[in-house]
């Protein structure tokens, strides 16, 4: 097979616009899955993928298919559209020459369809676009047509209309693909360097890397060498996504397919890294293998490693606790399976007094949060206490010291503070005009600055805000789908951090600080945030013997109080009868043990209470 008989390529869209629905079609016209096998959005492969209706893992899928009676392999990825996951996408692109750029013809362009697109034209690949959906009775083909016309500058006439769902044009567009997108180029004759762009662990096999092959070719046996890693491996098996993993005898150059590393250590295969040959005359003229060999080092002069990506910092962290404490280590092992396929994915041990140990995970946003614990709980069965998602803090402390806070209990005292900065974010946010006025009221609510506005087509305006980040990863996305009735999108990144007044709130509960109860909000915010603590804790916290006060502090200052009132515990029902001196006594006890109880602070805080707030 020739390089010119190969096409890589992507589909691109904001989420839900209908890759995965395109990609069945492809897969059906190319008769890649048996018709038995096939089932809707084949290429959602995880259970919880399924079930969301959203794609969240990238998956390669290989493809036959003849033009002009000339064979051509086709490689597809589909790709994730939601935010949260941009890293999925942002490394597929990578790995193919071309991009399929969906629009749904209900929807229009949204917030994902400029940052993929964006992210596409970075990569330099072709972009073939088209409208979808065009089936739907409220699809605005035409239009949607123009606004993407205007924004790709071309004539709309280029511009595919399609369905996915009763496959209407498909075949044009897949013939688009063939003709429009460039086959992969690189030297057969040069040492192997594939791109490693994803991976998954097999016990067997070791770490199996998805690749894309850049340079040379590969096969079983091979010795290889991971350059950024500087780790060695052997091949165990190379071959093809169907989009099962299907094993051939070698990957040449421009294929993308899989490399069984032999590799254990999931740690030593980094997506990003690129693997290239150690064993063939041909490539150790190009190595210099000096002794270093022996311990796993190599230096490399001539094979250039291939761009690797930018690795994804977490921006929202939050704390899992198992409910249970027992199942500790087992949360342990999941978390460390989970980021094998998961670079993003960041965790820490830590432990609290009333909850055990458990780990401090740092995530890409609250989308990705809520996967991840799910996938915890659905994979391995673990229920978890989860804390509140936060953003990460820097504190500059009056000595000087930068200091990052990662949870609430991290916060200085007041007086050591110097300066409090936080993380901020451009934040885009398209929408249809006619919601214009509710979602300046939520932009303006949240304190965000306007940069600037532009217009798509007639009625769709994309405003840009700069905003703090820790207000768009909490409910942001909800208000605004409520305010636009679905059809308003998002997308933001992080500017940096810049300095804000922020404080921190303590709970007092009978006296005594509770550290899980506290949290960090703006200065103008402090009155507002702090009622409402005490005053949730008061509905969640059962009564006590005697009557305990919950107060909201800022640096000892005390700024909201509630009270639960004592339940009085009735020590002589179980006394029947006149024994006047044994009631009387009884209720000095209960008197003096009150008191008892009183100086000491003791209020019992079942661990649910603090369970309730965490996630409140
Ligand atoms: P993410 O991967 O989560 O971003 O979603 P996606 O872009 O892969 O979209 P998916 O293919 O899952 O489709 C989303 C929804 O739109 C599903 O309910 C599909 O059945 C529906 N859909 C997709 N294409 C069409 C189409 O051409 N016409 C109609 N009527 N519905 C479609």
């Amino acid at each position: 097979m020739e390089q010119s008989q190969i096409k890589n390529f992507v589909i691109i869209a904001h989420i839900d616009h209908g890759k995965s629905t395109l990609a069945d079609r492809f897969l059906d016209l190319t008769g890649t899955v048996e018709k038995r096998k096939m089932r809707e959005q084949f290429l959602d492969m995880m259970d919880l993928e399924r079930e969301k209706g959203i794609t969240i893992k990238m998956q390669p899928v290989r493809m036959s298919y003849i033009l002009y009676s000339k064979f051509y392999i086709l490689n597809l990825i589909d790709t994730p559209g939601h935010v949260d996951f941009s890293y999925e996408v942002s490394r597929s692109l990578a790995a193919v020459e071309g991009a399929i750029l969906l629009v749904d013809a209900t929807k229009g362009i949204q917030a994902q369809t400029l940052a993929n697109l964006d992210l596409a034209r970075k990569q330099n690949l072709v972009i073939i676009p088209a409208v979808n959906k065009i089936d739907r009775p409220e699809a605005k083909v035409q239009e949607t047509k123009q606004e993407l016309a205007y924004l790709l500058n071309i004539p709309a006439e280029e511009i595919f209309l399609i369905s996915g769902k009763l496959g209407t044009n498909i075949e044009p567009l897949l013939r688009a693909v063939v003709e429009k997108v460039p086959s992969p180029k690189g030297d057969f004759q040069k040492p192997l360097r594939a791109l490693i762009f994803d991976s998954k662990y097999d016990s067997y096999k070791g770490v199996i890397a998805y690749v894309r092959m850049f340079d040379g070719e590969v096969r079983v046996g091979e010795k290889i060498y991971l350059m950024a890693a500087k780790t060695k491996g052997e091949v165990k098996e190379v071959g093809f996504f169907k989009p099962e993993l299907t094993s051939k005898d070698k990957l040449a150059v421009g294929e993308i397919g899989y490399i069984a590393t032999g590799i254990k250590n999931p740690g030593e295969v980094k997506v990003g890294d690129t693997i290239t040959i150690l064993n063939r005359k041909s490539v150790t003229a190009f190595l210099v293998i000096p002794s270093e060999l022996s311990k796993g080092q190599i230096s490399n002069i001539n094979i250039e490693s291939l761009p690797g990506y930018k690795e994804p910092k977490p921006v929202v962290f939050t704390s899992l606790y198992p409910e249970n404490p027992d199942d500790f280590p087992l949360l342990s092992e999941a978390l460390e399976r989970l980021k094998l396929n998961d670079a993003s994915l960041t965790y820490e041990t830590e432990s609290r007094e009333v909850l055990g140990r458990g780990f401090r995970c740092g995530f890409l946003g609250l989308l990705h949060t809520e996967i991840i614990i799910e996938r915890l709980r659905r994979e391995f069965g673990l229920n978890l206490v989860v804390s509140k998602p936060q953003v990460l803090y820097k504190i500059i402390e009056r000595s000087g010291k930068e200091k990052l806070i990662y949870s609430v209990s991290d916060w200085p005292d007041p007086s050591q503070i110097q300066e409090v900065q936080e993380p901020l974010a451009r934040l885009e946010v398209i929408t249809p005009i006619s919601y214009l006025g509710r979602i300046l009221e939520i932009l303006k609510a949240l304190g965000a600055r306007h940069l600037d506005t532009q217009y798509f087509g007639q009625d769709k305006q994309l405003l840009i805000y700069e905003v703090p980040l820790r207000e768009i990863i909490v409910d942001f996305y909800e208000n605004l789908k409520n305010a636009t009735a679905g059809f308003g999108s998002m997308n933001y990144e992080i500017l940096g951090y810049r300095a804000s007044d922020l404080v921190k709130i303590d709970i007092l509960v009978a006296g005594q600080k509770q550290e899980p109860f506290s949290k960090i909000v703006p200065r103008e915010k402090l009155f507002e945030e702090s009622k409402k603590i005490v005053h949730k804790l008061k509905e969640v916290l059962p009564p006590q013997l005697f009557s305990v006060a919950l107060q909201a502090a800022i640096s000892g200052k005390i700024i909201a109080r509630e009270t639960i009132r004592a339940r009085a515990k009735d020590v002589i029902a179980p006394l029947y009868g006149g024994d006047y001196t044994r009631k009387r006594k009884l209720l000095e006890k209960q008197k003096k043990g009150k008191k008892a109880m009183k100086e000491k602070g003791k209020v019992n805080i079942p661990s649910k209470v603090f369970i309730e707030m965490l996630r409140s």
